[in-house]
């Protein structure tokens, strides 16, 4: 994930009025939001449904308090078909959040169409899982990290050998203080995110088809990180997988070796290249991950040859370490930092 401030500052200093913006790795929306902030329309495309999900909330129009309602309606008129039954589940979540996240789960795979379904879903997505606080509960999860989700067995071994017990809390409260922080106050910018592979022709379209994007501002998996999807498995669960690890890695870019990956990549640039204006401008922040030998500037610079775009700066981001990144709440390997790149293209 990428700060705000990348995509935001670009926009802010050199987007006009109207200026459409296209991100073909959109993630958790970061582009769309920065987008939204200043006011501009914005199309995001991610093979993974847990990002679309999250770029969904982030693009609707809805107040905290009617967020905080329909949570309400959902428990009162739901009890769960199903709950996950076995150890992770048990350590995992206190037997009452487990019951209310099974009730809002099977709510939105009948329906989540509406704003306020939308960013309920986001919210609860957002507070699945991540670390005790010492105030107010902010996730739902016992002792967990944010960023990604902990393999079962590993994690309930972490759990039971520290005596960490899953805790009731107040799934409402918990929402509501969530609401009121992403929800205060709406911005005025509208954007569209859309589940698909974007190597696929016709996928990166904008909906009104005599428009084309002015900015695409993007930031493609780095070559060698590949479990974007496992990663999220507990946010998938939620979303209507599989109540276990789905190590599949459907529709992402292959990490198979350098050649197919910027093979894939061009793809992509090439897609974009087809709905963008003639001025366009593509930025892609890019680095590469310290267990992978592959260059990230060769592969990129590989990955634009022939694609229609035409490199033009190439800057140094500066280095994201882990501790920039998230907090780790979990002991995972800390891996070496990485430098990043912002690469600027225009089209050919
Ligand atoms: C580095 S992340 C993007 C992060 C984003 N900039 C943000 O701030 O959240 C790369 C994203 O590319 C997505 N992705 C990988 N292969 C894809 C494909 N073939 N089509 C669309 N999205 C893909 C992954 O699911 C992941 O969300």
């Amino acid at each position: 994930m990428f700060p705000i401030e990348f995509p935001l500052h670009i926009l802010r200093r050199w987007a006009q009025a109207g200026d459409m913006v296209l991100d073909p790795f959109c993630g958790r929306g970061t582009t769309n939001f920065a987008a939204r902030l200043v006011g501009l329309e914005s199309l995001g495309v991610d093979s993974s449904p847990v990002a679309t999900a999250i770029t969904a909330s982030k693009l609707v129009k809805v107040t905290a308090e009617e967020i905080v309602a329909e949570a309400h309606r959902i428990l009162e008129e739901r009890t769960a078909r199903h709950i996950p039954e076995g150890e992770f589940w048990r350590w995992a979540y206190h037997a009452n959040v487990l019951d209310a996240l099974c009730r809002f789960r099977e709510a939105f795979l009948d329906e989540c169409t509406t704003d306020a379904r939308i960013a309920l879903r986001g919210i609860i997505l957002g507070a699945l899982h991540g670390p005790k606080q010492k105030t107010f509960p902010s996730y739902f999860s016992n002792q967990c990290p944010r960023t990604y989700a902990p393999k079962p067995g590993y994690a309930t071994r972490f759990w039971k050998s520290r005596g960490l017990v899953p805790e009731s809390l107040d799934v409402l409260a918990v929402i509501g203080r969530r609401a009121k922080r992403y929800y205060g106050k709406v911005p005025e910018g509208t954007g569209t995110v859309r589940l698909a592979d974007s190597r696929l022709a016709d996928t990166l379209k904008p909906d009104n088809p005599n428009t084309r994007f002015r900015w695409v501002i993007t930031s493609p998996p780095y070559y060698g990180m590949r479990t974007y999807l496992p990663d999220q498995w507990l946010r998938n669960w939620f979303l209507g997988g599989p109540d276990a690890v789905d190590y599949t890695n459907r529709d992402q870019v292959v990490h198979s070796n350098p050649e197919d990956f910027a093979a894939d990549l061009r793809k992509v640039w090439r897609n974009a290249g087809n709905v963008s204006a003639e001025d366009a401008k593509m930025v892609i922040r890019f680095g590469g991950i310290s267990s992978k030998r592959a260059n990230p500037l060769d592969l990129i610079k590989h990955s634009l040859i022939d694609s229609g775009w035409r490199i033009t700066t190439i800057r140094e981001a500066g280095s994201a370490t882990e501790g920039k990144r998230q907090a780790d709440a979990f002991l995972r390997t800390k891996s070496k930092p990485m430098v990043e790149y912002n690469v600027w293209a225009t089209r050919e």
